[in-house]
């Protein structure tokens, strides 16, 4: 059994946790920044960098108290590495070589993807190689088959816009406030989902892959026309997105032979509706659905710590030397 620290500021979340290799959460901890980047309406890597230089060390010093361990009983530290808002990157990964270094113990460098792609594991013991991984954060937007720690081959991809990014620009345009995807989610509750005509980008296009901008761009024009209330247009976006979701996962489905699982994980993850259209998906494939708790969703330093020790398993450790890393394909 070895025990993981694992540290998260690749965006706009501070986050410390450690985690153990047989899956027990023993402490976890983040500081959110909505309200230092709300007034800007996204997320202002600057204000971001700064925020994570105040917040780590106390969090780590929280989960240390929490876990009722010190860092000497610690095995590895695991830390953030990209890809990510650079100057956010950098505090957690040159807060984790220090610790590492202070403290005699190795450095796992971790791609935030790969934390997000292996989350599901940690809350599903029973979540085995390989699975077809739909990963749609603010970020990314990329189907993967998953065929073991550091074996992801990627099937689709975003060629414009990352499904959050979609979201976050909706809320934007309607006027619903930051962070978006939640803040969408919300107002599609009380919206009719077929009020305004949206296109579904790349749906039924032969390669997997995902397009959003024009979406984005139809978001627009339905505000400007003034004809429809902002609930009815999140509720037709967020109709507009999960269709699309659903119609590429469905095109990945015949490349991912040897899948037993169909998994989603990220930030958008949290959406209810995408959930349940993947959910559906799945059992009509004949596959298990696995989606991580909410929490696990959206970033942490739980899901760090957990790609940390499913590495550090598998023998790979990094040199204190390792660079941060702004973009980072997995
Ligand atoms: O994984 P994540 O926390 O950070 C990145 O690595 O990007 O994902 C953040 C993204 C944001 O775009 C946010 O709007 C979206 O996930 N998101 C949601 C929901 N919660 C977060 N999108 C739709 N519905 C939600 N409930
Ligand atoms: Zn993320």
């Amino acid at each position: 059994m070895a025990l993981i620290l694992g540290l998260e500021s690749s965006c706009d979340e501070t986050a410390a946790a450690l985690v153990t290799s047989d899956r027990r959460i023993l402490a976890h901890r983040l500081a959110g920044q909505e309200a230092a980047h709300r007034p800007y309406g996204g997320v202002v890597p600057e204000i971001a960098a700064r925020a994570h230089v105040e917040a780590l060390m106390p969090l780590i010093e929280g989960a240390l108290g929490d876990a009722g361990v010190s860092l000497a009983e610690v095995d590895a530290i695991a830390a953030t590495a990209g890809p990510g808002l650079i100057g956010g990157v950098m505090v957690g990964l040159v807060t984790g070589k220090a610790l590492a270094h202070a403290a005699g113990k190795p450095l796992v460098a971790v791609n935030h993807l790969e934390g997000h792609a292996l989350s599901p594991r940690l809350t599903d013991p029973d979540l085995d190689f390989p699975y077809l991984l739909l990963l749609v954060s603010g970020g990314h937007c990329q189907l993967l088959l998953v065929e073991g720690v550091g074996a992801y081959r990627r099937l689709a991809t975003t060629i414009d816009d990352a499904a959050g990014e979609a979201f976050d620009k909706t809320a934007k345009l309607l006027g619903l406030g930051f962070p978006g995807g939640p803040a969408v989610e919300r107002a599609a509750l009380a919206g009719n989902p077929n009020a305004v005509p949206l296109p579904r980008p790349l749906k039924g296009s032969a390669e997997p892959h995902f397009s959003f901008a024009g979406l984005k761009s139809a978001v627009s024009r339905a505000r400007d026309a003034g004809t429809w209330r902002a609930e009815d247009i999140a509720a037709s976006f967020q109709a507009a997105v999960v269709d699309c979701l659903l119609d590429r996962t469905i095109r990945a489905l015949d490349r991912a032979q040897g899948a037993t699982a169909l998994v989603v994980a990220g930030g958008v993850a949290a959406n209810q509706a995408v959930r349940l259209a993947l959910e559906g998906l799945a059992t009509a494939n004949g596959l298990r659905f696995v989606a991580p708790p909410l929490w696990l969703c959206t970033d942490n330093a739980a899901m760090i710590a957990w790609a940390g020790a499913e590495r550090f398993a598998a023998g790979f450790t990094d040199p204190l030397d390792i660079a941060a890393r702004p973009r980072w394909p997995l």
